[in-house]
């Protein structure tokens, strides 16, 4: 990992760009539920002018002060499909329909972070993606990266990428970007794979355990090695599932895109986690932080934590 501080430290100071493009005049996100503070020691803010109109607002992410905090962003259909299958088809895009307002909030939630962490069936769905602001929103990257340098992150997230068996494409051109740190997070076995295949130029790769999958707890504590304060999960639903199930998630931020997209039979498409199933008196609750309308889409905002007694990890009252 880069030098001192790791991902989240690099280069300050904002950058003046006269011949920067202007951000695209889309409508403000409606604000219908504004209820996440804005705490001092949290990562966000205000963002630059165009950015704060556009979300009607400002967006801190509360950091917790011991452990890297984990967020993740999602965008599933109103009958809660994120994918129709695990092939190269039917991922994030068709789910939203390209939904402009969606890679907007993506290239916000990616300004934020110290790392981008993905699961490798994920990177396999999307061989030529690019895990920055500019790889989802070319048009909001120059204001991004403005806000990114005068809260002093490195110029670009890095790219996390979680595999047990090392099946990662090294010619991936998303993991060779220039300026574009990339860690492959894996196992033993993972390591052997990699190295016969080849590693993306400029990787680095971790090996945490002998055996996958790599548990919550063990890709948290990679993130506190290397120093990461924000951390933004972007799927896919196993890995979801796997942050979930040790509790490593403080917050969701999931976009209900406006179509029904049913299911035929069983395991064809994917939910929002899958592989852990849990009961209802030990499911895990959330609660509703914010909601913005881009229009019919929804952004939702909920945090998680369970065993609080502070309403989280409990069903609401009636
Ligand atoms: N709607 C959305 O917002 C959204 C977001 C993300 C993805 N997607 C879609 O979801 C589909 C992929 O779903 P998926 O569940 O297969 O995605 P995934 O979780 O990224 O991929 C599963 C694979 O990732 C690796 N992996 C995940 N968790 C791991 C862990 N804890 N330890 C070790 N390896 C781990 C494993 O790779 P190895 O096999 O290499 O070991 C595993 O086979 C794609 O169509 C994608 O486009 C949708």
């Amino acid at each position: 990992m880069t030098g001192h501080g790791g991902p989240g430290a690099g280069v300050g100071g904002p950058v003046t760009r006269p011949n920067a493009p202007e951000p695209p005049a889309e409508p403000a996100l409606d604000v219908l539920l504004e209820a996440a503070p804005v705490r001092a020691g949290a990562r966000g803010g205000r963002p630059p002018g165009p950015i704060a109109r556009r979300y009607g607002g400002p967006l801190a992410i509360p950091l917790r002060p011991h452990r890297p905090t984990v967020i993740a962003n999602f965008v599933e259909s109103l009958d809660g499909i994120v994918a129709l299958a695990t092939g190269p088809r039917g991922g994030g895009s068709d789910i939203s329909g390209s939904s402009e307002a969606d890679r907007f909030v993506m290239a916000l939630l990616r300004t934020v972070a110290d790392v981008v962490v993905v699961g490798a069936g994920t990177v396999r769905a999307a061989p030529r993606h690019e895990w920055t602001p500019a790889g989802i929103s070319p048009a909001w990257a120059p204001a991004c990266e403005e806000w990114r340098a005068s809260m002093r992150l490195a110029p670009q997230p890095t790219t996390v990428v979680v595999t047990s068996a090392g099946d990662v494409d090294p010619g991936h051109p998303g993991l060779s970007a220039p300026g574009v740190p990339v860690v492959i997070a894996t196992t033993v076995a993972g390591a052997r794979a990699l190295t016969a295949r080849g590693i993306p130029p400029g990787a680095r790769v971790e090996v945490l355990v002998e055996e996958g999958p790599l548990t919550g707890t063990a890709l948290r504590g990679l993130l506190s090695r290397l120093h990461v304060r924000l951390a933004l999960c972007e799927g896919g639903p196993h890995l979801l599932a796997d942050l979930l199930a040790d509790d490593a998630l403080d917050e969701l931020f999931l976009t209900l895109a406006p179509q029904i997209l049913g299911r035929a039979s069983a395991f064809t498409r994917l939910g929002l986690a899958e592989g852990h199933a849990w009961e209802p008196g030990s499911a895990h609750w959330a609660r509703l932080g914010s909601v913005r309308r881009g229009d019919s889409h929804l952004f939702l905002r909920y945090s998680l934590r369970r065993g609080s007694g502070d309403g989280h990890g409990r069903p609401p009252s009636r």
